[in-house]
């Protein structure tokens, strides 16, 4: 994808109208990551201005071209945030979830807002250009989103060389490739494989993700299912297996399984395997087609609906699965996370990092180091020293 300056025009123009001239000091304050000034004008302008998707696009030029206001530098160093996890560390649990940088374009500017890991994708094999526009809608009455891009990528080709250009020099920050499947593949397995083939022992990735659980691909979802999980699951770690790659694999779910659903999952990722093979973590939750009493018109688009009203349904999801896997696998956990009181719930449910996308298009660039400095509070408050104290405190308090 191109960039388009004339977006970036368009926006700053947007801004410099809206706060009657001054476009130095427009352009001063967005650079600085004033904080009101980003929650006050910048998000309410972006939002008058652009539609999601090309707010989207904006956001991700400004980060390609280090146009974001760096909160990194300024954050604290909380010691009781710090956790390692596999052979990785994390400086505080939160990452941004797949979905936001599909084509790894902006990993350095991204981790500029804080993030102590990114995860890239969802990326398909092959080019592909996803569903129709619009395919992104705000929820604006519910601080949420309802998308259905459908896997728009650009190719495992062209990510291998977005992801070599931008982190050859310094890679700042912890990676994650999440991976999906074309539209068009017959056979899923075969396109997961390939991204194991084609990113596996990339020294730019720390971990996978196979994500099974995107709403907007005809038939994904099925592979969850427990009669193609077995199968499917077995051929991805023999191909981990067959090319060495010792980096964490995870599987991430949809909020919308049944309780059946969730146990099979739950028996299969925990299952012993001939030679150690096994599943790393599980990534908790993507989005769902529920739509849990939404004041929106928008409710009635068809894709998958993230943010506020996915909140509870995928802290339980956590919880169950902290609860059926018994703590015995890592859980990343995603879903309406805005603010500290979000995060800590999620650790205590059974999360060991937290994801969020959503919020980050509502509450704007200072959103992560707000919530890192509010979680630390939380968690000294209640007595703990670590993050390691806390997680899954709730799961299993609720099984006793
Ligand atoms: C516009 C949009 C695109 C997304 N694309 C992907 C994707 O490509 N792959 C994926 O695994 N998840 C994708 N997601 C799901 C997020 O990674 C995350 O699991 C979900 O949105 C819940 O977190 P949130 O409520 O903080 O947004 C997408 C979400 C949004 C809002």
């Amino acid at each position: 994808m191109t960039c388009k300056p004339q977006l970036m025009s368009k926006f700053l123009s947007g801004l410099t109208i809206a706060l009657g001239g001054g476009a130095g000091f427009v352009a001063i304050n967005l650079y600085k990551g004033n904080e009101k000034f980003y929650n006050s004008f910048v998000m309410p302008v972006l939002h008058a201005t652009f539609d999601g998707e090309s707010a989207h696009r904006l956001a991700i030029n400004m980060a390609k071209y280090s146009l974001l206001p760096d909160f990194y530098s300024k954050m604290k160093d909380y010691k009781n945030l710090k956790s390692s996890l596999w052979t990785l560390e994390f400086n505080h649990p939160i990452g941004l979830a797949a979905g936001f940088d599909k084509d790894g374009e902006a990993v350095p500017g991204l981790s500029k807002l804080g993030f102590s890991f990114i995860e890239v994708g969802s990326v398909t094999p092959n080019p592909q250009s996803g569903n129709e526009k619009p395919r992104v809608f705000r929820l604006k009455n519910d601080e949420a989103i309802i998308n259905r891009y459908g896997f728009n990528s650009a190719g495992h080709e062209a990510v291998r060389e977005n992801l070599t250009k931008s982190l050859s020099n310094l890679k700042p920050t912890v990676v994650g490739l999440n991976l999906g499947k074309n539209k068009a593949s017959v056979d899923s397995v075969d396109d997961y494989v390939a991204g194991l083939e084609a990113f596996g022992n990339s020294k730019f990735i720390d971990y996978f993700v196979i994500n099974i659980s995107s709403p907007n691909t005809p038939g994904l979802r099925n592979i969850q299912l427990k009669n193609h999980l077995e199968p499917f699951l077995d051929k991805i770690l023999q191909t981990k297996a067959k090319l060495k790659i010792t980096k964490p694999l995870l599987l991430k779910i949809s909020p919308d399984l049944s309780e059946k659903e969730k146990e099979d999952i739950a028996e299969l990722v925990i299952k012993s395997r001939p030679n150690g093979l096994k599943i790393d973590g599980l990534v908790v939750t993507n989005t769902t087609v529920s739509r849990p009493d939404l004041k929106s018109p928008e409710a009635s688009e068809t894709g998958g609906l993230s943010g506020q009203p996915l909140k509870n349904l995928s802290t339980q999801m956590i919880r169950d699965m902290h609860f059926l896997t018994k703590g015995s696998i890592p859980i990343i956990g995603a879903g309406g996370v805005s603010d500290g009181k979000d995060a800590y719930e999620k650790l205590r449910a059974g999360a060991s990092l937290i994801q969020l996308y959503t919020a980050l298009t509502y509450r704007g660039p200072s959103l992560v180091s707000t919530i890192v400095d509010e979680l630390s509070h939380l968690i000294s408050e209640d007595g703990f020293s670590s993050i390691e104290e806390i997680i899954g405190i709730d799961a299993e308090k609720a099984t006793k």
